[in-house]
């Protein structure tokens, strides 16, 4: 097969990269993907940062295997942790989401808010990449740790979710953000709670249709976009099957055929916690 006609890996700890995968999927409506769910490590964003390049490196090396023409790190955790150390180990060309969030971010407003994992915001990386781009724009950061393990429960929809997400949502209101990033590909799923909560000036930023526009970009410039009229679009998890099958429903619209992949060599405590009763 010519290296254009090959899959786009699209990979996450989860669900999250799916809000991704669909910006992807409508932008390029020609290409075939394959998504992995690192279901088995959810959520990354509380490891440290040797697990996650560790994680990532095991999924790479799968993806490039399967194989793939180019692969999306649809997570920021991985993107701010690893996508630097890791990049120049694959000769595939690898993104990942928080360059086109930050851009898209400074577009929009002058203090920007930014919600990720501990793990991202441990990285500082979104205050970094938008500061080098505008400094004189004001950077506010919160880390919410409950957020992953509700949506990947599949509890967006739990009567206490608006009040565990406005915990994390008012010290930015109070700091008068005018724009709020997503930095976190799963936060997109709580959109609705997040929408009825913030007070109208605020503008969210979701980096997953400018990453569709950024791989849009890489593709023609590497001459690898496909024609393909019959594209296809296949699941793939290091967890349970049917947990991912449900948990995406939601924001696929169909109920996804999903296949188990154990990778090999991933050296790290499967420290699968029971999501359902985690936070809630
Ligand atoms: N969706 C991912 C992100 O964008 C990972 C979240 C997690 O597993 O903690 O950061």
């Amino acid at each position: 097969m010519s290296s254009q006609n090959l899959p786009i890996g699209v990979f996450d700890s989860g669900v999250g990269g799916l809000t991704v995968l669909k910006a992807l999927q409508q932008k390029l409506p020609q290409e075939s993907f394959l998504y992995f769910g690192d279901t088995a490590h959810v959520p990354y964003g509380d490891r440290p940062p040797h697990e996650i390049q560790s994680l990532g490196r095991q999924i790479l090396d799968w993806l490039v295997q399967q194989p793939v023409k180019m692969a999306i790190m649809a997570c920021n955790t991985s993107s701010a942790v690893a996508l630097d150390v890791v990049r120049n180990e694959f000769s595939i060309p690898i993104l990942g989401v928080i360059l086109p969030g930050a851009k898209a971010a400074v577009k929009q407003g002058r203090r920007i808010g930014v919600i990720a994992t501990p793990a991202t915001v441990g990285s500082d990386c979104y205050r970094k990449a938008i500061l080098e781009i505008d400094p004189e724009v004001e950077v506010f950061q919160v880390a919410c740790p409950e957020f992953v393990p509700l949506i990947e429960a599949n509890r967006v929809a739990d009567p206490k979710t608006p009040s565990i997400v406005w915990n994390r949502l008012q010290p930015l209101v109070e700091a008068g953000i005018d724009t709020l990033v997503y930095g976190c590909t799963h936060y997109p799923h709580l959109s609705q709670v997040i929408q009825d909560l913030l007070p109208n000036r605020i503008t969210l930023v979701d980096p997953a249709v400018h990453m569709a526009a950024a791989a849009t970009q890489e593709l023609e410039l590497l001459n690898l976009k496909s024609g393909k009229r019959h594209p296809s679009t296949r699941f793939f998890v290091s967890g349970s099957p049917e947990q991912f099958a449900r948990s995406s429903r939601g924001c696929l619209g169909f109920t996804p055929e999903v296949r188990a992949v154990a990778l090999p060599g991933i050296s790290i405590e499967a420290a699968t916690p029971d999501l359902s009763t985690a936070i809630l």
